[in-house]
């Protein structure tokens, strides 16, 4: 074994189910080797107020099936400054914690990237966001959960779009990304898919509207990511409406429910395959680095990659929605 000895685990950012699995198989991988856990609450903000509390085995019984994080999480600006990220150095180094496992998204590794290049105890990510917007990874922990809550839903709209002849705007959550938009819309055969990945995809809604097409359906279903540039499903349909007056036309923000419920058992495994990586990381004097997923195979990829590369949608799988929804 290196020097590493005992180690924290703090989840930071919105939550994604799975999360709580990743807990887990960073808990019981590092007890596996000897190492002591500590569990740090609230995200970074838990770091720089020392929330700490010690894990073991049975502190993370009964929780791989269950949404949200039992570390808590938070969005921390104070992480952002110098002085915060000092005084979450000296708490560490209190507490003697040699190494910390982060689970999150971007934003969260650009903070732990920051504070690894300020201090010499090295920290290891988990790519954790329903997002699924990170590079060098095929797979965040929460997206396959999320996607599938989506699908869900969209699939309830049909059927009350199909009774009415109704068209329905649904915006999806994807921040900056389209991955759940493009996937979600391939799975519930969506007549049209609006992400930011693609330009002028509004543009090209009007001369779908135009050419007919809709009009012979009973129902249309127009998924929107809410990082369009074209004012999110709210927007594009009261610019549709106003132009097409004869469509009966309804929006659903679907919102935080995306976040929320039991992880499925895709994230599960996942979560615990690279809550697992994570700490074999740090135990192989790992640091700076995300543990992620490409081919199904477990990858470190540095965090000065992950945040600043970006990762795009398969453009093949536009052109696929777009031949499948004539
Ligand atoms: O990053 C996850 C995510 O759910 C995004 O899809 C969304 O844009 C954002 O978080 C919402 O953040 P908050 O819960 O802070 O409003």
């Amino acid at each position: 074994m290196g020097k590493i000895r005992k180690i924290g685990v703090l989840t930071s950012g919105g939550d994604a189910p799975g999360m709580n699995a990743a807990i887990r198989g960073v808990t019981r991988t590092a007890i596996f080797n000897g190492l002591e856990v500590v569990g740090i609450g609230h995200g970074y903000q838990g770091l720089i107020e020392g929330i700490f509390r010690p894990l073991v085995a049975s502190s993370v019984s009964d929780i791989i099936q269950r949404g949200g994080t039992i570390l808590k999480t938070a969005r921390c600006e104070e992480f952002r400054t110098p002085e915060g990220r000092l005084k979450a150095f000296n708490n560490l180094r209190n507490q003697q914690i040699d190494g910390v496992v982060v689970i999150g998204g971007d934003g969260s590794f650009t903070g732990a990237r920051i504070f690894n290049e300020e201090y010499d105890l090295p920290f290891v990510g988990i790519p954790g966001t329903i997002d699924n917007d990170i590079y060098g990874t095929d797979y965040t922990i929460g997206y396959d959960t999320a996607l599938n809550t989506v699908v869900e839903a969209v699939d309830k709209i049909r059927d009350t779009a199909s009774a009415h002849n109704r068209m329905f705007f649904v915006e999806v959550m994807g921040a900056e990304a389209g991955f759940i938009a493009l996937y979600s819309g391939i799975a519930t055969g969506a007549e049209a898919i609006i992400i930011p990945e693609v330009k002028g995809e509004a543009r090209n809604l009007k001369k779908m509207l135009e050419n007919g097409n809709t009009r012979a359906k009973s129902s249309n279903i127009i998924i929107v990511a809410e990082g369009d540039e074209d004012g999110g499903a709210i927007g594009i349909a009261k610019k549709v409406k106003d132009e097409f007056k004869d469509y009966d036309i309804r929006v659903s923000v679907l919102g935080h429910l995306q976040r929320g419920g039991s992880p499925s058992a895709i994230d599960r495994v996942n979560a615990s395959r690279l809550g697992h990586a994570a700490v074999e990381a740090l135990i192989d004097d790992q640091k700076s680095v995300m543990v992620g997923l490409a081919n199904g195979e477990i990858v470190l990829v540095p965090f000065r990659k992950a945040v600043k590369l970006h990762k795009d949608v398969d453009h093949t799988l536009v052109d696929l929605a777009r031949v499948l929804s004539v």
